[in-house]
């Protein structure tokens, strides 16, 4: 088989890419090491910022999105028993999507299917070929025989565990690392959100978010222990422990169910740097990872796809290498202000036992300050709408 650009992995950077090379009417393929209800099952964040939303609208899926999805206009931030409002709008004049990333994820998939483009899943023992020279290839295995896909460029869309910045040599790549002391408890569940927007909580018991899905399901964290098990927490126990680090307000009036689905996430920043190797360029986790607290994650795969897919069609449509050559540079510009804030917004909101009663109090002040300042609302509120492009 032959395509123009051979993508690995169908999570969000990858269909996004896809579609985006489609609609410039670029060849391409994608290579999924899954199936497509298992990249379904996994469940992440929901925040998209306005570039993200566009850019979803450019590609051609955002059709469900403006019907379901929950434009947010702010959020609540809490701690020591005060409570305040970031005025997104008001602040930036911009918004934010509430929208799972599962739903992303289907829509993108849905739209794969109707415009004939190859996708193939449960594609086994992908490897990359000869990405330094001219004529890149990939080979894989599918439903037992050994398949080969000769391309003109590969797109690593495989997430943080893929195959593609794995295969580049350890001297072409330089990793910075940050690696959190605690994780996320999420239980998802089809119960009414217990507040209209998002409440961000620093609680003397641990960070808590209150995220949701839509009007009748929700999306609840809570701060816990790396080595903890899911399994040791019964939804009653969430609840409960969730119940202690709302508002009081809010506390009484939440409402739970039965958990669709219970997990723990490690936090972790990470990037590669740089995102291009000859013919190989990396996008979304493939080349970084944020904590989740402010969810940069899909978004910041959006960016990336974006600026590939315009310096690829630039190659294609005006024989011109110029936005190819500054993929990287504009990606990592973007990408380490996203990392910054995410892992500000994580340094600012989680207990950090083993930085004592002085880190404590650095956090405290810092929240103090910016309940008072409208500056340091409106820094908090640019990040999180996002930065352009
Ligand atoms: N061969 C083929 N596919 C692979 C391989 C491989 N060797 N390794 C991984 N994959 C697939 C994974 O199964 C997954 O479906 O690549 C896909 C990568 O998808 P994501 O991990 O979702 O990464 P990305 O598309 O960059 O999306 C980033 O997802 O992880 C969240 O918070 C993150 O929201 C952000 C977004
Ligand atoms: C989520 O809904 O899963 C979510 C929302 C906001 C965040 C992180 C996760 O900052």
């Amino acid at each position: 088989m032959r395509t123009q650009v051979a993508i690995i992995g169908a999570g969000p950077s990858g269909l996004i890419l896809g579609a985006l090379l489609h609609k410039a009417g670029i060849d391409n393929v994608i290579l999924e090491q899954r199936s497509g209800d298992y990249v379904l099952s996994r469940i992440r964040a929901g925040v998209l910022e306005q570039v993200c939303v566009d850019l979803l609208d450019e590609a051609g899926v955002g059709e469900r999105m403006h019907k379901e999805g929950l434009p947010h206009d702010g959020f609540d931030m809490v701690f020591a028993g005060e409570r305040r409002r970031i005025d997104l709008f008001g602040l930036t004049g911009k918004r934010v999507m509430v929208y799972g990333q599962t739903e992303v994820t289907r829509d993108l998939m849905d739209h794969r299917a109707t415009i004939g483009r190859p996708t193939v899943y449960e594609a086994e023992n992908v490897r990359i070929h000869d990405f330094d020279g001219d004529k890149p290839w990939v080979t894989y295995t599918h439903a037992g025989r050994e398949e080969r896909l000769d391309c003109d460029f590969i797109a690593g869309c495989d997430g943080f565990h893929g195959v593609c910045r794995a295969s580049v040599p350890a001297r072409a790549i330089t990793h910075h690392e940050k690696v959190y002391p605690f994780g996320w408890l999420g239980l998802l569940a089809d119960v009414p959100p217990v507040h209209h927007e998002l409440i961000y909580g620093h609680t003397e018991r641990g960070f808590m978010l209150a995220s949701m899905r839509s009007h009748t399901r929700v999306r609840y964290y809570i701060q816990c222990g790396l080595h903890e098990k899911v399994e040791d927490w019964s939804d009653e126990a969430f609840y409960d422990e969730f119940r202690r680090r709302l508002p009081a307000e809010d506390a009484a009036r939440l409402i739970t169910g039965p958990s669709i689905e219970k997990s723990i996430a490690p936090l972790r920043s990470f990037v590669g740097e740089p995102l291009r190797f000859g013919r190989l360029f990396l996008a979304g986790d493939a080349g970084h990872i944020v904590p989740p607290t402010g969810a940069k994650g899909l978004n910041l795969a959006a960016s990336d796809v974006a600026l590939l897919a315009r310096g690829l069609v630039e190659h294609y449509a005006e024989r011109s290498s110029a936005g190819l050559d500054d993929y990287s540079r504009r990606a990592l510009a973007r990408i380490w202000k996203a990392e910054r804030f995410s892992w500000w917004f994580t340094q600012l909101m989680h207990l950090f036992p083993e930085t004592g009663s002085f880190g404590l109090k650095m956090q405290m002040a810092e929240l103090d300050y910016l309940f008072s300042s409208e500056s340091a609302q409106r820094v908090v509120a640019e990040n999180y709408v996002g930065l352009p492009i």
